[in-house]
């Protein structure tokens, strides 16, 4: 999709369809009043006799309407003026999109980004548009023999914005939410694969062809000999039961000051979690082929940031393994030692997200980084705690914890904190080893788990993400979601702005 912004009159656009907004009770907002009093008050009589209450979800589409310039008119319910928040602002502007798709205009000039959303910019009202009209179209078809593609696809959106001296910042917000927009869908594509083909090995590919398209991208594939040699046995304990040998993929951005020390992203790349010997049971076990949700957000943000080349040094590290049964597998009570050398009885082999970022984590201690964020599908508990809403946040640095949380409200890509007190480890303690890698109870689930991680965090600043009801949908919409993408992707946009203020304060 392309999206323009532009500033004018609504009646003076020549346009396939114009979308206006109408408020509950059958009150017009301002710019369809002023197309309307170009048309001869057509709205407000319309509105009078009743066609349209202007209630969220309700919209209504007029041709050859009196003096028009535009082909179609599509009036959007936008409910009650004073009761537009976020929510209500994404409701209105999903039912947008997907009305205007069906329609078949193959364009369409939008006036809503004037709706007044109490603590909120027209820039962000900008990329909650695309983010929004991304989100209505987005099929995953690949794989289907016959595709349903609309006859006359919608192609080109033009945002209208209030007056000229709002352009360049719309146009920035347009920028940046077009390439946020291009990550999340290449995070949805890649969690939307089947098992079968997205593979560590696969997903090692795509990093390389993602690379292939941003020269400032670096890759560097570690096998399993390599991981073996290191001594990350945690890790390969996780992929023994499986055909398929594990990776470590590493991204490198460097597009910053060479002093400036790297933010690192983790991301979990479980390519199918059947549980290994600790089988899961077998209903709805299909969804664990989003277990590599977490490796898809990391590449998704860096196609983000690469695209918009933002001046930071990242690094991504993704381990990628398929976790199965087999005569080759970890058993219940198998001892591994870990890279960083303490040692873990893996008494349940389905806590296997924390075994692979654990050795990874440890690892990254040698870039010597700003900060590391891992973000994983790591717990059952964590959709039971906090549900589908925002991501399980936990940090061991409380300014990162509040950078996650500044970008998370900016970027509507909500998380929520859980605390990592010392009171929960002794829930990990074994009787064989430095630490098991389950408590023998189910409490506090998400907690044990980011408490297990935290023990191999120490020499940096950390913070872990747990998306296992943030990534996908299930049901009927059953898909990925693409987050957190908006989130990363904001959290590093903030950083440039940080990193801007310091030069300024160190100039003066
Ligand atoms: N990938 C799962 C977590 C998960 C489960 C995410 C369901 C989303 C939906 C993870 O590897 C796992 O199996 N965790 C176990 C941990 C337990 C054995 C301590 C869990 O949550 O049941
Ligand atoms: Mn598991
Ligand atoms: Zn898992």
């Amino acid at each position: 999709m392309e999206f323009t912004v532009k500033s004018g009159n609504p009646e003076k656009q020549r346009t396939a369809c114009l979308v206006l907004g109408v408020y509950e009770s059958r009150r017009l907002t301002p710019p369809a009043e002023q197309f309307d009093s170009a048309c001869g008050g057509y709205l407000g009589n319309l509105l009078r006799r009743g066609d349209l209450e202007g209630k969220p979800g309700q919209s209504l589409l007029l041709f050859n309407v009196p003096e028009a310039l535009c082909e179609r008119v599509l009036l959007v319910g936008c409910g009650r003026e004073r009761e537009i928040d976020d929510r209500r602002l994404r409701q209105i502007l999903t039912h947008t999109a997907t009305a205007l798709n069906d329609i078949g205009a193959t364009e369409a000039t939008v006036y809503l980004t004037d709706l007044a959303v109490k603590g909120r910019d027209l820039g962000w009202k900008i990329r909650q548009t695309i983010e929004a009209v991304e989100e209505a179209l987005y099929r995953f078809d690949a794989l289907k023999s016959k595709k349903d593609m609309p006859r006359r696809p919608l192609r080109r959106i033009i945002l209208s914005v209030p007056g000229r001296r709002e352009l360049p910042g719309a146009e920035q917000a347009v920028r940046e939410s077009a390439a946020i927009a291009a990550g999340v869908k290449f995070a949805k594509d890649l969690g939307n694969m089947p098992p079968n083909l997205c593979t560590p090995t696969w997903l090692a590919e795509q990093a390389q062809a993602l690379a292939g398209e941003f020269p400032t991208l670096h890759v560097q594939i570690l096998e399993e000999a390599e991981l073996e040699q290191m001594g990350m046995h945690a890790l390969l304990a996780v992929s023994r039961g499986s055909a398929q040998p594990a990776k470590l993929i590493r991204l490198d951005y460097r597009q910053g000051p060479a002093k400036q020390k790297p933010h690192i992203l983790v991301g979990k790349g479980v390519t199918f979690d059947t549980g290994g010997i600790s089988l899961k049971p077998g209903e709805g076990m299909d969804e664990m082929k989003f277990d590599m949700c977490g490796a898809a957000s990391v590449l998704g943000t860096f196609r983000a940031f690469a695209e918009l080349q933002l001046p930071l040094n990242v690094t991504g590290l993704i381990p990628a393994v398929e976790n199965m049964p087999g005569g080759r597998a970890t058993r219940p009570g198998d001892i591994v030692t870990s890279l960083s050398g303490q040692t873990v009885e893996i008494l349940n082999t389905d806590a296997e997200g924390r075994l692979i970022l654990c050795d990874t984590l440890t690892y990254a201690e040698r870039d010597e980084p700003a900060a590391v964020i891992d973000i994983a599908t790591l717990t059952g508990a964590c959709i039971i705690a906090l549900g589908r809403h925002p991501h399980g946040l936990f940090s061991n640095h409380p300014p990162l914890t509040h950078a996650l949380q500044t970008a998370a409200q900016a970027a509507g890509d909500r998380v929520w904190e859980l605390p990592l007190w010392d009171d929960y480890q002794e829930a990990l303690d074994s009787n064989f080893a430095d630490m098991a890698n389950i408590a023998s109870n189910r409490d506090g689930g998400a907690i044990i788990a980011a408490c297990f991680l935290a023990r191999f965090a120490k020499k940096f600043h950390w913070a872990h993400l747990d998306i296992a009801g943030t990534a996908w949908k299930t049901g009927k919409a059953k898909g990925a979601t693409g987050r957190p993408v908006p989130l990363l992707t904001q959290y590093l946009l903030d950083r440039v702005a940080e990193a801007d203020r310091d030069d300024d304060r160190a100039a003066h």
